[in-house]
């Protein structure tokens, strides 16, 4: 099948989190399996980097760089970068109504890419608010067009709200009068509800999530409108691209280990722990934590948690994250108070969230909602175990141990506050102390097996459904 990728990030190109990664993932995959993907994106400032070389091309009234792939690349989609022009930032995403702008820009592109290119999408798959136009403007085009639409969410906690004169600056005339009117409620437009009433059909990211966004208490308001989708919602669970994510051969990695050769992992908890100022031998629990610091994600619980988890249990954290800038200064002060027991790095570095996954003995993901999550799934592929709350995808990938009958990969707990956090930290720290228990339990995480390999299979169901 042709498939034609829309999105604002992918990797390694254009990555501020998970989508990229999702998006990348999935594509790879169905190229493994003989598929023709394309993907779209647009060309922020700092693209293409040094030593790449880019090919021109021109569609309707849009400009295009193709990437050239370098020689010895494993088979990989073809990578389009849409030209911004007045609208490049330095910066993925600019927080403004520019925004607007480059992704309504990024939805007309979509349709008028192909003809530049001689080739016909079957399958339109657009990823999140940023691509949730195109469903629209393809609908618009006519009742005889052979390209079906998919639209994945990866989190509605972003929708792509804007005052709708962002329509008159930067839309084709066309757009307002396609889109739904209670896309266009209030003055605003929300282009996540658009996208919603027009793809052909809409995924999410895991099957608990995709049951959660009925609800009011996760459909960001959007819940009328999944709703209304009935079976034509699905959730599908993302995969893991275990040749970027692979203990064995990592080259974030200065030293490589498999499932029989674990003391290597103890020499990277050592160099982890040198290099952030931790105090840590091999008893002690090091949870490490990567993430953005978003209200989603329950940072702030564990902020509440840790005088108490410092005081009463010997765990260490290597923590990496960026974002909200009071959470930030919170951590960095327990890092400056604790410096032997806590480590705190505010910034965004893909080489430490590598090391950070290999090298603990715990990862901590106490998210409020998860569409899928990825980081957990990272962590058991390099035998850290997840402490995780049971939400969206979390749910879907991590069981809680049983000692007793060595069942499970992690540490689950329900409530989304200091006192959950705490018990489900402390119950993976019993579990870390029994010299029974953790090998098994280590064990048990690293034969897991989430790789899109298994995924891919169920959006090549539902493309064909399509067709
Ligand atoms: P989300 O997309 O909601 O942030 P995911 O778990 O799906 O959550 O994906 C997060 C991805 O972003 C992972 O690849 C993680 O390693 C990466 N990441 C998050 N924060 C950072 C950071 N500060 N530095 C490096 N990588 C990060
Ligand atoms: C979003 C979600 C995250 C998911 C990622 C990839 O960023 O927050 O849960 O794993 O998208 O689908």
């Amino acid at each position: 099948m042709n498939v034609l990728m829309v999105c604002s990030e992918f990797a390694p190109w254009a990555k501020t989190g998970g989508l990229a990664d999702a998006v990348t993932g999935l594509a790879n995959a169905l190229v493994a399996r003989g598929h023709d993907v394309r993907v779209l994106l647009p060309r922020y400032a700092h693209l293409p980097g040094p030593g790449v070389t880019l090919r021109r091309l021109r569609a309707g009234q849009h400009r295009f760089d193709e990437i050239e792939p370098a020689a010895g690349d494993r088979p990989a989609p073809r990578v389009y970068l849409l030209e911004l022009d007045e609208l490049t930032a330095n910066s993925i995403y600019t927080a403004d109504a520019r925004d607007a702008g480059r992704f309504i820009r990024l939805a007309s592109a979509a349709l008028e890419l192909p003809a530049a290119l001689h080739w016909r999408p079957d399958i339109l798959h657009c990823h999140d608010w940023h691509a949730a136009l195109a469903p629209v403007l393809s609908r618009a085009a006519g009742a005889t067009r052979r390209t079906r639409t998919v639209l994945t969410l990866h989190n509605v906690g972003y929708q792509g709200v804007f005052a709708d004169d962002v329509l008159e600056q930067y839309a084709p005339p066309q757009l307002r009068a396609a889109i739904a009117p209670d896309a266009l409620a209030g003055g605003d437009v929300n282009f996540l509800r658009a996208g919603v009433r027009a793809a052909d059909i809409v995924t999410t990211v895991s099957p608990t999530y995709a049951a959660e966004i009925r609800t009011p208490q996760f459909g960001m308001g959007l819940e009328d409108a999944l709703n209304a989708r009935g079976a034509t919602l699905v959730g599908i669970l993302n995969g893991v691209d275990y040749d970027v994510w692979d203990p064995r051969t990592d080259p974030f990695l200065a030293t490589h280990f498999d499932a029989t050769s674990l003391a290597t992992k103890l020499e990277l908890k050592s160099a982890l722990a040198a290099r952030l100022g931790l105090q840590a031998d091999a008893t002690t629990p090091v949870i490490g934590i990567v993430t953005r610091l978003a209200p989603q994600k329950g940072i702030d619980l564990l902020a509440m948690a840790l005088p108490e988890l410092l005081r009463e249990t010997r765990a260490t954290f290597a923590v990496l994250g960026s974002g909200d800038t009071v959470l930030a200064s919170t951590l960095a002060g327990f890092a400056r108070e604790q410096p032997a027991r806590v480590a705190f790095t505010d910034g965004y570095d893909e080489a430490l969230a590598h090391l950070i996954f290999a090298a603990s003995d715990l990862t901590l993901v106490p998210s409020r909602y998860e569409p899928c999550g990825l980081t957990q799934m990272y962590a058991l592929r390099y035998g850290t175990i997840p402490v995780v709350r049971a939400t969206g995808g979390l749910a879907d990938t991590i069981t809680h141990f049983d000692p007793a009958t060595s069942t499970g990969n992690g540490s689950v707990f329900r409530d989304a506050d200091a006192g959950g956090l705490s018990w489900g930290l402390r119950t993976a720290l019993d579990w870390f102390d029994d010299r029974a228990a953790w090998p098994r339990l280590v064990a048990n995480a690293m034969a897991a097996d989430f790789s899109w390999g298994n995924q891919v299979p169920h959006y090549e169901d539902l493309y064909r459904s399509l067709l």
